[in-house]
């Protein structure tokens, strides 16, 4: 097989790519990724270069999605804005790329006639008190993010339903694991913690996510990509839900910190409370989690320890701007 792996240079798509190479000896991948801010060719690095190519292009230039699919097997859509902070910020580039960019992968996949696997996400349907989301809860977006990520997951329906097309979507729960650029809030604790800088907890702390590793991310991707159905939807949730505090202080204790560094900021705007996904599904087609919180928090932890040239210049360029236009005044 050859894939095309859009998106392939950021957190999850570069585990994705190291991933399906490992475990797929005569495979091959070519990656399309525009580069942004979260696109990292460190994340490539030691991959066969007989076995993977990258082009740096946007996923909503057609002609070159067109030329790109040339010769290709399946699309994986990894690209996409992906942090609800900055959406709420500023939403234009998430409705740009993760509505209008994956209409223009729909569209080359359809006219080469192959597959096209959408990544997409469990906000899609919004916050949820009690029990799980099945891939039949309806859809209830809260931030810019998800919803641009929901309309994506639409138009895939949509090319599904009207042209029969081959195609198939992934709702994953919160990703975290080597890679994962420190806006995010497993990676930007675990390096305040390790510079004893302060820990900015959004509200009071007490809200869920349903962590995931992200190797078996990937290795549900696989299945999914080869015993998955063109049509339907597969949930990929993680084996632990954790609220933000508690996995606060987990990091700070795994990084010898005290608990002092925790200051509550102001919160996000229209929070979700709790995210939490059944996958029985996906557990359906033979995949099941590996990797339980504990394990998965200290191979964390430890990467981004043993790794500091990977982060070094993250933290001193745009993160830096973005930090302290995000954090400053809010940190004191
Ligand atoms: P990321 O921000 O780390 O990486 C996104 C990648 O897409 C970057 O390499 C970036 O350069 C590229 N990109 C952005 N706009 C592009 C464009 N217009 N054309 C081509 N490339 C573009 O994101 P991530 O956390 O790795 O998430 C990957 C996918 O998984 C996204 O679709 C996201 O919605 C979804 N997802 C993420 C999580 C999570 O916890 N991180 C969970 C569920 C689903
Ligand atoms: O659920 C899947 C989603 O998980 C993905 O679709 C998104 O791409 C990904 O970014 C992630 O979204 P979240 O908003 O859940 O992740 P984030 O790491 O930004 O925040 C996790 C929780 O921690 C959330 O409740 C907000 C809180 N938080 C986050 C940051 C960055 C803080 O309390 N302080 C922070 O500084």
């Amino acid at each position: 097989m050859k894939l095309l792996v859009t998106g392939g240079a950021g957190f999850i798509g570069s585990n994705y790519v190291h991933h399906h190479l490992e475990n797929h000896p005569d495979d091959q991948i070519v990656v399309l990724d525009k580069m942004t801010y979260a696109g990292r060719l460190e994340n490539l690095e030691g991959l066969p270069e007989d076995r993977c190519s990258m082009v740096e292009a946007d996923i909503c230039d057609r002609e070159t999605a067109r030329q790109t699919v040339e010769g290709c097997d399946t699309i994986v859509n990894f690209a996409a804005e992906s942090h609800v902070d900055r959406s709420i910020e500023a939403p234009g580039e998430f409705i740009t790329t993760d509505v209008f960019g994956t209409y223009v992968l729909l569209e080359a996949a359809r006219d080469a006639g192959i597959r096209h696997l959408q990544i997409s996400t469990d906000e899609v349907y919004g916050s949820i008190e009690k029990g799980s989301f099945t891939e039949s809860s309806p859809i209830d977006p809260s931030s810019p993010y998800s919803a641009s990520k929901a309309g994506g997951d639409m138009i895939v329906s949509a090319f599904n339903h009207t042209y029969g097309a081959d195609s198939l979507i992934v709702r994953a729960s919160n990703n975290y694991g080597p890679n994962q650029h420190p806006e995010k809030l497993i990676p930007l604790v675990v390096l305040n913690a390790l510079h004893g800088d302060p820990i900015p907890v959004y509200g009071n702390g007490l809200q869920v996510r349903n962590w995931l590793f992200v190797r078996d991310f990937c290795s549900a991707i696989d299945v999914v990509l080869e015993k998955g159905e063109a049509g339907q939807v597969y949930n990929v949730g993680g084996p632990d839900e954790k609220t933000n505090i508690e996995v606060v202080k987990t990091i700070l204790e795994m990084a010898g910190q005290d608990e002092s560094l925790i200051t509550h900021v102001e919160d996000r705007l229209g929070h979700d409370l709790r995210y939490s996904l059944g996958s029985e599904k996906t557990k359906g087609l033979g995949w099941e989690a590996q990797v339980s919180f504990e394990e998965g928090i200290e191979r964390t932890v430890n990467w981004y320890r043993d790794n500091p040239e990977w982060w070094g210049a993250l933290r001193s360029g745009e993160y830096r701007e973005y930090y302290e236009k995000q954090y400053g005044t809010k940190l004191g």
